[in-house]
């Protein structure tokens, strides 16, 4: 992972301050092209549209996928954007079409927006919603700032149950529902099968555990993260491979009699990763891509022509949002094991540090914790 650059900036020129006094600005996490990032005043969201509700942000996280806008992955991100896409918060203020939220109520911020009306959405395919989709800290300001605006709020939101580690729920913005629909999901786990897992960050381990669900035979994470194997292991990994000391088809092919995987997991999104994959499946296998690639990566059809594999591609739908709050509950999976750090949210700025030398620093998933 590359540094990034930090330039801390002065307020932004467009936050004036309001005639009454109140305060209308907010502390925002901005970006302002690869690389550079800072923690600034921003003017406090409103509403826009009567399906809008504006959420104070309790707690949210960095993602993978903030790592990839930060490098530059995704040139559409403009200069100015507050990014993030996870978080739990408190309904501040909702507009008048919005039925099912209303002031007060905590709250899951999807990290898909959906109005749960159009034809996508009507095939479950929220990704892709003609309103919507994944916009949330990428073409729309996201959810490392003190307040967020969600549209489609009542099928963005979903309502967290009295009671609940709200630190574990945040977990179900993104990461869950990611590697159960992108990795498990599309790649049709089933018993018995052996399962390879490329990538060991959040969305890798939240890929183990929900393939557990399936009862797989094997599960196989690989990763050049020693820590992050590790704790794999401890989620139910039954073997691991650091593919910088060792060469994971070598590896693979051994442990499988020359066979393969029946399920190879992309959960990183570099081209070595996604090549590892094609290498690996057995005949009849599937390849779930989860992975946010950045740049084009070669398909062995010369080889894979005649092996009967499937190839999938998915942005997460977060449709499978309320059925893993249900397993989170009855602590069928326990996703507050996956986070090892804690920040206050106005130390953004050091969080980015340790995520991004997730290795040296031992991080998993941080949460950014608002006053
Ligand atoms: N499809 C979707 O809807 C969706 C949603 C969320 C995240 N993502 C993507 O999923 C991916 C994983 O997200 P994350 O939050 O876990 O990211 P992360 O950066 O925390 O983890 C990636 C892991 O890959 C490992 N890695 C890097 N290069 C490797 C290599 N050559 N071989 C083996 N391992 C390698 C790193 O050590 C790290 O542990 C990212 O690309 C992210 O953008 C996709
Ligand atoms: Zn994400
Ligand atoms: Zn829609």
């Amino acid at each position: 992972m590359e540094a990034l650059v930090y330039e801390p900036r002065e307020k932004s020129p467009e936050v004036k301050a309001p005639a009454n006094g109140a305060a209308k600005t907010m502390k925002a996490l901005v970006y302002h092209g690869p690389g550079k990032k800072s923690w600034e005043d921003k003017p406090k969201p409103g509403l826009t549209k009567p399906t809008d509700a504006i959420v104070k942000i309790l707690k949210t996280t960095i993602c993978g996928t903030d790592l990839h806008i930060m490098k530059g992955d995704l040139p559409e991100v403009a200069d100015g954007r507050i990014i993030g896409h996870e978080g739990v918060g408190i309904v501040e203020e909702v507009g008048s079409a919005v039925s099912n939220f209303k002031k007060g109520d905590h709250v899951i911020i999807s990290c898909v927006t959906s109005c749960g009306k159009c034809e996508y959405c009507k095939k479950g395919m929220y990704s892709h919603c003609a309103d919507g989709g994944w916009i949330l800290g990428y073409m729309i300001d996201g959810t490392q700032a003190e307040y967020v605006r969600i549209p489609h709020a009542d099928n963005s939101l979903y309502p967290i149950p009295a009671g609940s580690d709200e630190e574990a729920l945040v977990m179900l913005s993104d990461i869950l529902p990611t590697g159960f629909e992108c990795g498990v999901l599309n790649g049709q786990v089933k018993p018995g099968d052996i399962v390879a897992i490329v990538g060991s960050g959040p969305i890798g381990v939240a890929a183990l555990l929900t393939a557990q669900f399936y009862s797989p035979a094997e599960i196989v994470m690989i990763d050049m993260d020693e820590n992050r194997l590790n704790v794999a292991k401890t989620f139910g990994a039954t073997h691991i491979i650091n593919s910088a000391n060792e060469n994971a088809i070598e590896t693979i092919m051994r442990l499988t009699n020359g066979r393969g995987v029946d399920v190879a997991i992309e959960a990183v999104g570099v081209p070595a990763t996604f090549e590892l994959c094609q290498e690996i499946i057995a005949p009849g296998g599937h390849i779930a891509n989860i992975g946010v690639h950045g740049k084009s990566v070669t398909l062995h059809l010369e080889t894979l022509w005649s092996r009967n594999i499937t190839i999938t591609t998915r942005l997460v739908d977060t449709v499978t949002t309320p059925l893993l709050l249900k397993t989170v509950q009855s602590k069928k999976i326990e996703p507050n094991k996956l986070i090892t750090h804690h920040f206050r949210l106005d130390r953004v700025m050091e969080a980015y540090e340790t995520f991004g030398n997730a290795a040296k620093e031992k991080a998993l998933k941080v949460i950014l914790t608002a006053d």
